[in-house]
C-alpha cells in the first residue's frame, strides 16, 4: 500500500483563533478515509492546507512520500490533489461545461482550447455522477444539489489520485448519494485515495475504510470503520455521551394557520398544490431533488410569487408577492443555499442573528443594542455556534456554524409560519438535536412548521405529517405513524401503491 498523503502535527491559527492544534492523518492508495468532527473542529482548514489554499503555521505535509515545503494550489494540483470544497465555488456566470473545463489540465498556455473535446468530456463526467441537466446552463442558475454535482464532475475531470471531498453529499438526495458512492468506489478500485468529510455518520459504513476524528483542532483517534460504532464515534467527536433521539414533542394542534389551495407558479414549475399546516404541527416536505420542494417554498414566501390558486393564513386569503409581504404576514423562510441567501458574510454574527427581528429590537427606530446582544448570545449558546465573539464577522465561522447563524435568524423572529429548507444540513450531531428541539419548541408555542428535508430519518422522526412531492406538486400526504422509509421513497419515485389523498380527508384522520 502506497502512502499518498501524510499530514503530521498540523497547526494553524487565524488571527487569534486556533483552528488546528496538531492534526495528523494519512491516506493510502485504494482507501476512503473519513474525517469527522463537530462544526468548527478544523476539518475544512485541514483540507485547505492540503490543497495549498491556506498556509499552515506548523507541521508537515507529504504528498506521495515527498515533503511539501511551500504548498500552493498549483503545486498541490500538479501532485495529483483535487478537492470539492464545502461551499460550491463555481463561477456563476460561466456555463456548467465551462466550469468543468476549467478543472482540466491546461496543455500549454499557447495551445488553443479545443471546446468540442472539452464539451464532450464534460458531458461524460456529468453523466458519470448521474447529473441529468443541461450542461449549457449558467452555473449560478442551478440549485445547490446541482452545483454540488458539477463540483464533483469538475474534480473527477482533474484525474487526481488524491481526491478530497468536503461534505459532498450535504445537499444530495439518497439516489444521488448512491451514484456518488459508485463513483468513489470506482476511484478506490483504481488505486486513488479519497478523503471524505461528512456529518452523516451513517454514510461511513457504506463508503469509508478508516475514520479520523478531529476535536478542537486535534486528531483524537483513527480507526477502521468496521471497528467502531456510531455511538463511540460521537463520543469521540464531542467528548461526551450524546443521544440522537428526535425530540419531537406531541402537541395539541390548533387552527389551520397556513393553507394552500391549488397553488401554482408556472415560472417555478409548481402546480396545483393543496396543503394545510396547523398551529403546532410540523409537516415534513420530502421528494427527490427536482421534485419542486424548494420551489414550493419560494412560491409561498413570495420569492417566486404564485400565479394561480390561493394562500390563506388563518382562513383569510392573503396576497404575497414579495418576501417583504411574507415577513409582514408572519412567515419565515430558511433558504437552502445559505452561502448566497442565508448569511451576510461581512456582517457580525450578532447582526446576522437579529437581522430579521429588527422591528422587535428597536424603539422608535433606535436599535436596542443590549437586547440585540442578548438575543445573539442566547442563540449562539443554544446552538453551540463556535465563534471567538458574537461580533466576529460570519465569514470567519466554519461552514456549519454559518448554517447555525442563518437558522438562528429565523428562529429568533418567532414566526407563525416557519419554512425550513434542509435545516440541519451540514451541522454536527449535537447542533442537529438542538435544532430539532428548537423546532419542536416553536411548534409547541403554536407555530406552523413546514420542514423540507432529504434526510429521511429526520423526516420520519420530526414530522407529524409527511407530504411527498413529485413533478411540482404534492402527490400524497401520510401520517407519521403510518409512514415507513420504503413507502415515502416509493411515493417520491412514483411507484407508490397509495393513491393521492385529498388534503381534507387527511387532516381529519
Ligand atoms: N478565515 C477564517 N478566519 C478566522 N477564523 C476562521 C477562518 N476560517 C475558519 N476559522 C475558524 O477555524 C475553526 C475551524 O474551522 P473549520 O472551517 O476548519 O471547521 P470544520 O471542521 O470544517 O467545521 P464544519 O463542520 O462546520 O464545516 C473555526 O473555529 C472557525 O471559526
Ligand atoms: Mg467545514
Amino acid at each position: 500500500m502506497t502512502k499518498l498523503l501524510t499530514a503530521t502535527d498540523i497547526t494553524k491559527s487565524y488571527s487569534g483563533v486556533q483552528a488546528l492544534r496538531g492534526a495528523s492523518f494519512d491516506l493510502v492508495s485504494g482507501e476512503v478515509h473519513a474525517l469527522v468532527g463537530e462544526n468548527g473542529a478544523g476539518k475544512s482548514t485541514l483540507v485547505k492546507i492540503i490543497t495549498g489554499a491556506v498556509d499552515a503555521d506548523g507541521g508537515e505535509i507529504k504528498l506521495n512520500g515527498e515533503p511539501i515545503t511551500h504548498n500552493s494550489p498549483r503545486l498541490a494540483r500538479s501532485r495529483g490533489v483535487a478537492a470539492i470544497y464545502q461551499q460550491p465555488a463555481l463561477f456563476p456566470d460561466l456555463t456548467v461545461t465551462e466550469n468543468i473545463a476549467l478543472g482540466f489540465d491546461r496543455t500549454s498556455p499557447w495551445s488553443r482550447i479545443d471546446w468540442k473535446r472539452r464539451r464532450r468530456r464534460a458531458a461524460e463526467l456529468l453523466s458519470r455522477v448521474g447529473a441529468g441537466f443541461d450542461s449549457e446552463a449558467l452555473a449560478g442558475s442551478l440549485s445547490m444539489p446541482r452545483q454540488q454535482l458539477v463540483e464533483i464532475a469538475r474534480a473527477l475531470g482533474a484525474d487526481a489520485n488524491i481526491l478530497i471531498m468536503d461534505e459532498p453529499t450535504a445537499s444530495l438526495s439518497q439516489e444521488e448519494t448512491q451514484a456518488l458512492f459508485e463513483v468513489i468506489r470506482g476511484l478506490r478500485a483504481r488505486g486513488a485515495g479519497v478523503v471524505y468529510i461528512s456529518h452523516r455518520l451513517e454514510e461511513l459504513t457504506a463508503i469509508a475504510d478508516r475514520v479520523t476524528v478531529l476535536r478542537d483542532g486535534r486528531s483524537v483517534a483513527t480507526r477502521g470503520v468496521s471497528e467502531i460504532n456510531e455511538r463511540d464515534l460521537i463520543s469521540l467527536m464531542v467528548g461526551r455521551e450524546l443521544s440522537t433521539v428526535f425530540p419531537k414533542k406531541e402537541v395539541e394542534f390548533g387552527e389551520v394557520v397556513l393553507e394552500l389551495r391549488d397553488l401554482g407558479c408556472s415560472g417555478a414549475a409548481v402546480r396545483s398544490v393543496n396543503l394545510s399546516v396547523r398551529a403546532g404541527e410540523i409537516v415534513g416536505l420530502t421528494g427527490l431533488v427536482g421534485a419542486g420542494r424548494t420551489e414550493l417554498a419560494t412560491t409561498v414566501f413570495g420569492l417566486t410569487p404564485p400565479d394561480s390558486g390561493e394562500i390563506l393564513l388563518r382562513g383569510k386569503p392573503v396576497r404575497i408577492t414579495s418576501p417583504i409581504d411574507a415577513i409582514a404576514q408572519g412567515l419565515a423562510y430558511l433558504p437552502e443555499d445559505r452561502r448566497r441567501h442565508g448569511v451576510i458574510l461581512d456582517m457580525p454574527l450578532s447582526a446576522n442573528i437579529t437581522l430579521a427581528s429588527l422591528d422587535r429590537l428597536s424603539r422608535s427606530g433606535v436599535l436596542d443594542s443590549r437586547k440585540e446582544r442578548e438575543i445573539a448570545s442566547e442563540y449562539t449558546a443554544r446552538l453551540g455556534i463556535k465563534t471567538p465573539a458574537i461580533f466576529a464577522p460570519v465569514s470567519t465561522l466554519s461552514g456549519g456554524n454559518q448554517q447555525k447563524a442563518a437558522l438562528s435568524r429565523w428562529l429568533a423572529t418567532k414566526p407563525s409560519v416557519l419554512i425550513l429548507d434542509e435545516p440541519t444540513q451540514g451541522v454536527d450531531v449535537g447542533a442537529k438535536s438542538e435544532i430539532h428541539a428548537l423546532m419542536s419548541e416553536l411548534a409547541g408555542r403554536g407555530a406552523a412548521v413546514l420542514m423540507i428535508s432529504s434526510d429521511l430519518p429526520e423526516i420520519l422522526g420530526m414530522s407529524d405529517r409527511i407530504a411527498v412531492m413529485r413533478g411540482g406538486t404534492i402527490v400524497a400526504t401520510v401520517q407519521r405513524r403510518d409512514a415507513s422509509q420504503e413507502e415515502i421513497l416509493s411515493l417520491a419515485i412514483g411507484r407508490g401503491a397509495r393513491e393521492p389523498q385529498s388534503e381534507l380527508g387527511d387532516i381529519g384522520a
